[in-house]
């Protein structure tokens, strides 16, 4: 019998897991009960447990019986919910008012307990798998924080591997790309400041609403004309504030904030220069001072090429050649950037529609999928031994 078929044999423990952990969601760096409950499993199934990373990250280490070879590959799930209230109504809803697996972090935990017991009870490869449970990856960084603290001088890892769940796919179905799959998520706050006064009198002010409107328009322009078409890039302004109620005063200052976007570190660097000269020279136009305040994000998650072909392969034997697809590069964030950025290895995407009108990701109405929780475990088992496998 294939992996995949002996773990869809046990599919009733995983959902187990995977709904208590959604009954009882917790967010970035305070996944202390989620924490505990990992922990547990895999000590019960005899896999050394190591805490304390990143607060809350459980690390499981797991030796292979065919030899002695330290040679070790990363698997890595998050464990973090977001903000959001649950209106599924289902039997399994969080019990915590305002929390939610609304992103399948849930799911993610449960197919690496899954392939963890999996692979603590056959134990059939020359290595180490390391079990990557991570806080914090709808911010906060957790990804970020656990490589800061030295987690591969801990924990070498030939490679290191990350999965996603995504609605927009049919369940069982994978995709992975090489290159960027994610992209960096910087974001802005810029506040205008100008001269207020009387708004029949607007000669003798310095008008920042009418002057950020027009750094509001002049920031598209980054977008069409200083990055070239072929490049995935995003400037959007998601808030602008000023004035009060009301409705003859000019008000002295204006503040608007947003994200900026690209999947390549040097045009990272660009829109910030670009995005900083705009600003700056639009309310000089104006006669306005500037405050620019940048906030880097999550680099953009980068799979190296033959860690990508080797994860593919392993797919197609999971799930079939003919449910493998290419991924397009989504302009979302992912944490797992931080992991990419100091060790070899890929992310890949796991199908999880039902339908086509599936609620998506962050939605309140999202549920993970349980029928998937054995094929991503699968994919895990098969990942691992596969590597291990292959000569150094
Ligand atoms: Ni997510």
């Amino acid at each position: 019998m294939t992996v995949l078929g002996k773990l869809k044999e046990q599919n009733k423990e995983f959902t187990t897991w995977r709904r208590h952990l959604h009954q009882n969601p917790e967010t970035a760096f305070e996944e202390v009960n989620t924490s505990d409950y990992v922990a547990n499993l895999l000590e019960s199934w005899g896999i050394e447990v190591h805490r304390g990373m990143a607060k809350t990250a459980v690390v499981g280490v797991i030796r292979g019986k065919k030899g002695s070879s330290t040679r070790g590959i990363g698997l890595r799930a998050d464990m973090d919910a977001l903000n959001i209230f649950e209106e599924t109504n289902l039997p399994h809803s969080s019990k915590i008012p305002g929390k939610m697996h609304a992103c399948g972090h849930d799911g993610h935990t449960s197919m690496l307990l899954a392939a963890s017991k999996h692979l603590a009870e056959t134990r059939d490869f020359d290595g180490i798998v390391y079990a990557i449970f991570q806080p914090a990856e709808e911010g906060g960084g957790g990804g970020d924080v656990m490589v800061q603290e030295g987690f591969f001088d801990k924990f070498p890892c030939e490679a290191v591997y990350g999965m996603h769940n995504w609605p927009w796919m049919p369940a069982g179905t994978m995709a992975i790309c090489e290159g960027a799959v994610s992209a960096s998520t910087d974001s802005f706050d810029v506040k205008i400041v100008g001269k207020g006064g009387h708004a029949a009198f607007p000669h003798t002010t310095i008008d920042v609403i009418v002057c950020a409107s027009q750094i509001i328009s002049a920031l598209q322009h980054l977008v069409s004309r200083v990055t070239a078409p072929s490049e995935s890039v995003v400037v959007s302004v998601c808030k602008f504030h000023a004035g009060t109620s009301a409705h003859n005063v000019l008000p002295e200052t204006a503040e608007i904030g947003g994200t900026v976007r690209t999947l390549k570190p040097e045009l990272r660097v660009l829109m910030e220069e670009k995005f900083r000269h705009v600003v700056k020279t639009v309310a000089d136009a104006y006669g306005a001072q500037v405050e620019i305040k940048w906030h880097k994000g999550y680099p953009s998650c980068i799979n190296t090429p033959a860690e990508t072909d080797f994860a593919r392969d392993v797919a197609k034997e999971v799930v079939g050649e003919e449910k493998v697809f290419p991924f397009t590069p989504m302009m979302g964030g992912e944490d797992f950037a931080y992991f990419l950025e100091a060790c070899k290895g890929a992310y890949i995407i796991l199908g999880q529609g039902k339908t086509d009108s599936d609620p998506g990701l962050h939605s309140p109405h999202y549920d993970f999928n349980d029928e998937v929780l054995p094929v991503g475990a699968a994919y895990w088992v098969r990942l691992a031994e596969t590597w291990l496998a292959q000569k150094s």
